[in-house]
């Protein structure tokens, strides 16, 4: 146990060598599993370490019987794993969390267990003085999250909220050997984590600003002496709010003829007035591109077809789709094929599949696009700039 003030210990775990964590997003300095104690006349603990972390429970340095209370600042696994070892050790502790969080954990451990609904504002009296209080704060970032908050020390933990995937030997950031890494690893985790739920994000800084936060205890990376992140947040989260409307071109083209349709949209939708951007999707860089595809008003999508199917390139675009912010998007597909001409439609009917507002039919052409084909192109394009493109706020 490392003490971060009296009463209040770190006990978490360490994995420096992860690479890839919840399947997709990169860590380069590993991460941390951040768990805490807070010790008054009785004792909290707040959240676990992942299942396959087996010396976790030496990490806590107490008896396991003199827990009270497991607090959960939500139910993802890897917070949550180890809550049934602590609960076949000691089955009389109350697990607190939010509704849904506690719903999660019994499919978790597939099993019941006492527990406690974390009401907004709802307080936990352990004694001495010591009283945490319990916020919702959904979506950061799983639906079922609370924030704790300790007044008499000013410490919030903040489950993945403000943490960092980073990983050194010690628990404080003022005591961080490389505090540039650190920073860029807690902007990347923003990005990764947070860009689907800025808005949640904006609430949750709205609804904690009230509280003198002196230390912050993430789920992730270090013990945050230093609150500044919480304005940085605010920064991040403030999109440049544009007036233009803007539309985002991705192609793929083997001998230039989608690649022809697709510079046709590009004149059309600036000629309407459209901020837009164009990616040749086989060269360009996959981060940027993501970027624009989920900042984008629109989203179209070119392809020919390849052996039966779609490009490559366009599928993995449509896999990066932002599908929690993207219910008022518009998007449509074009491309040119040799003779069955499948890979638009597995475009179109993934995109439909999601809920996108995919535009009628795709449009197609049979390889180079003639005058005529050019001409209905056009018609096309123009209806859907009319049809959908003008509902866009
Ligand atoms: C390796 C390869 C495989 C292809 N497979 C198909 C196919 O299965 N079905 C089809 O309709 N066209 C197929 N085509 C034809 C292309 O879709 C066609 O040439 C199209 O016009 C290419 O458009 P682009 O210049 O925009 O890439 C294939 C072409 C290549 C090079």
């Amino acid at each position: 146990m490392i003490e971060i003030c009296s009463d209040v210990f770190y006990v978490g775990v360490k994995e420096p060598t992860l690479r890839k964590y919840d399947l997709s997003v990169n860590t380069p300095y590993g991460t941390t599993y951040n768990s805490y104690i807070v010790r008054g006349e009785k004792t909290a603990l707040i959240d676990t370490a992942p299942t396959n972390f087996s010396d976790y429970i030496e990490n806590i340095e107490i008896p396991i019987t003199e827990i009270d209370y497991l607090i959960c600042t939500h139910s993802e696994p890897d917070l949550s794993g180890n809550i049934e070892k602590i609960l076949d050790i000691n089955p009389d502790i109350t697990v607190v969390a939010s509704i849904a969080a506690l719903r999660n954990i019994r499919q978790i451990l597939n099993r019941d267990f006492k527990s406690q609904v974390a009401k907004e504002n709802g307080k936990i009296d352990l004694g001495n003085g010591i009283v945490l209080t319990l916020y919702n704060v959904p979506n950061l970032h799983w639906p079922d999250t609370i924030a704790v908050y300790l007044e008499r020390n000013g410490i919030l933990f903040s489950g993945d909220f403000l943490g960092a995937h980073y990983c050194e030997n010690g628990v404080f950031d003022n005591k961080i050997y490389n505090k540039d890494i650190l920073k860029t690893a807690q902007k990347q985790y923003f990005y990764d984590t947070f860009t689907p739920f800025k808005s949640f994000v904006s609430s949750a800084l709205k609804k904690l600003s009230p509280l003198n936060i002196d230390t912050i205890c993430p789920s992730h990376g270090p013990v945050l002496k230093e609150t500044d992140l919480i304005n940085k947040y605010s920064l991040w989260c403030a999109d440049a709010v544009t007036e233009e409307k803007t539309a985002a071109i991705f192609y793929v083209s083997a001998h230039g003829y989608t690649k022809q349709l697709a510079y046709i949209a590009k004149k059309m939708f600036t000629e309407h007035g459209f901020n837009t951007e164009i990616f040749d999707a086989s060269v360009c860089d996959s981060e940027q591109m993501i970027k624009s595809l989920n900042s984008a008003d629109i989203f179209i999508f070119g392809t020919p077809t390849i052996n039966r199917n779609a490009a490559k390139e366009i599928w993995n675009l449509v896999t990066s789709i932002d599908l929690i912010n993207s219910k008022d998007k518009s998007s449509f597909v074009f491309g040119s094929y040799g003779w069955g001409g499948e890979g638009v439609q597995l475009i179109h009917n993934c995109l439909k599949s999601m809920k996108v507002n995919v535009f009628e039919k795709p449009f197609t052409c049979i390889l180079k696009p003639s005058d005529e084909e050019i001409s209905k192109f056009k018609e096309y394009v123009e209806k859907f700039i009319t049809k959908e493109a003008d509902n866009i706020k």
